[in-house]
C-alpha cells in the first residue's frame, strides 16, 4: 500500500504527535485526511494548512455514538491511525485511587478497540487498507513511574495482535508502533534520550508501504527491543529503578 493517494483518518489529530501524522500524510501525497479531535475548534490551524484535503471531524473515541457518527462521515478511508491516548504518570501502588488507571484503560485500550471494530468493515469495503495503532515501548516492559499507563499500553499491544489476526483474511495490515520517549506531547517533560516526532511518523508510514507489522522508531526503542530478545529480565530490572516519587 502507498501513502500517496490514500485516504487516512487520524484520531487525536490536535495532539502533539497527531499533528505530525497529518502533516506527514499531506506532504507524502495523501488524497484526503480526516483529522479527528474531541473539540474540532482545536483543529483550526491544522485544517487551515490545506482545507481542501484536511477535513475536521469531531470524535470522542470512548463514545460509541461519536465513533458511529465518524464512520458515517468517513466511508472512504484506507488508512486508520489510532493515535489518541492518555497517560497520567502514575504508579500502580502509589496512585491515590484508580480513577486515572481506569481512564487509561478506557481510552488507550477500549477506545482503540471501539474504533478498530467500527472501521474494520469500512477498510474491508476499501480493499483492506491498514491500521496503525500507537502503542509504546512500555507495553513490553513496565515503566513503574507510569505503571498504569504501561499496563494499558500492554493491553493495546495485545488488542493489536488480536485485531491483526482477525483482519488478516480481509487483507488489512495492522501495525503496532512502539516508540520509547518522543520529543512531543506527553513525552515533553521526560528526560533524554528522545526520538523526534518526525522520525516516529516517518517510520510508521514507511511500515505501511513496506508491510511491516511492528515498528520501533528511533535508536532507544530499537536498542530496548534488541535487549528484550537477548535478556528481558535485565531490561526489566533497569527500568524497575524508575519509580514514582511517592512510592511507599
Ligand atoms: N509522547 C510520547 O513520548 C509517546 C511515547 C510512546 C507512545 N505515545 C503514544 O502516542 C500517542 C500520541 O501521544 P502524544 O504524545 O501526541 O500525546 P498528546 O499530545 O497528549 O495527544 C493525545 C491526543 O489524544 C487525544 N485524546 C485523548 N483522549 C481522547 C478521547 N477519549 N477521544 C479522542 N481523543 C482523545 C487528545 O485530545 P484532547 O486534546 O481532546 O485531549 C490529543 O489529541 C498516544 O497514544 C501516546 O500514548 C506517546
Amino acid at each position: 500500500m502507498q501513502i500517496e493517494n490514500c485516504i487516512a483518518l487520524v484520531t487525536g489529530a490536535n495532539g502533539g504527535l497527531g499533528q505530525y501524522y497529518v502533516e506527514a500524510l499531506r506532504s507524502q501525497g495523501a488524497a484526503k485526511i480526516y483529522a479527528c479531535a474531541r473539540n474540532p475548534d482545536s483543529l483550526a490551524n491544522l485544517v487551515a494548512k490545506d482545507p481542501s484535503k484536511i477535513i475536521p471531524i469531531t470524535l470522542e473515541i470512548t463514545d460509541e455514538q461519536s465513533v458511529k457518527q465518524a464512520v458515517s462521515l468517513c466511508q472512504d478511508i484506507t488508512l486508520l491511525i489510532n493515535n489518541a491516548g492518555v497517560g497520567f504518570n502514575q504508579g500502580l501502588i502509589a496512585a491515590t485511587d484508580l480513577s486515572k488507571a481506569r481512564m487509561e484503560i478506557e481510552v488507550n485500550y477500549l477506545g482503540t478497540l471501539i474504533v478498530c471494530r467500527a472501521f474494520a468493515p469500512v477498510l474491508k469495503q476499501n480493499q483492506g487498507g491498514a491500521i496503525i495503532n500507537m502503542v509504546s515501548m512500555v507495553a513490553r516492559v513496565n515503566l513503574p513511574f507510569n505503571g498504569s499507563y504501561s499496563a494499558s499500553k500492554a493491553a493495546t499491544l495485545s488488542l493489536t495482535q488480536g485485531v491483526r489476526a482477525e483482519l488478516a483474511s480481509q487483507g488489512t495490515l495492522v501495525i503496532a508502533v512502539l516508540p520509547a520517549t518522543i520529543d512531543i506531547g506527553m513525552g515533553k517533560s521526560y528526560p533524554e534520550p528522545k526520538v523526534s516526532p518526525e522520525e516516529v511518523v516517518r517510520e510508521a508510514l514507511q511500515a505501511v508501504v513496506d508491510g511491516v507489522e511492528d515498528v520501533y522508531p528511533g535508536e532507544q526503542a530499537k536498542q530496548m527491543a534488541a535487549q528484550l530478545l537477548k535478556d528481558p529480565k535485565s531490561l526489566e530490572k533497569i527500568v524497575a529503578m524508575m519509580l514514582p516519587t511517592s512510592t511507599p
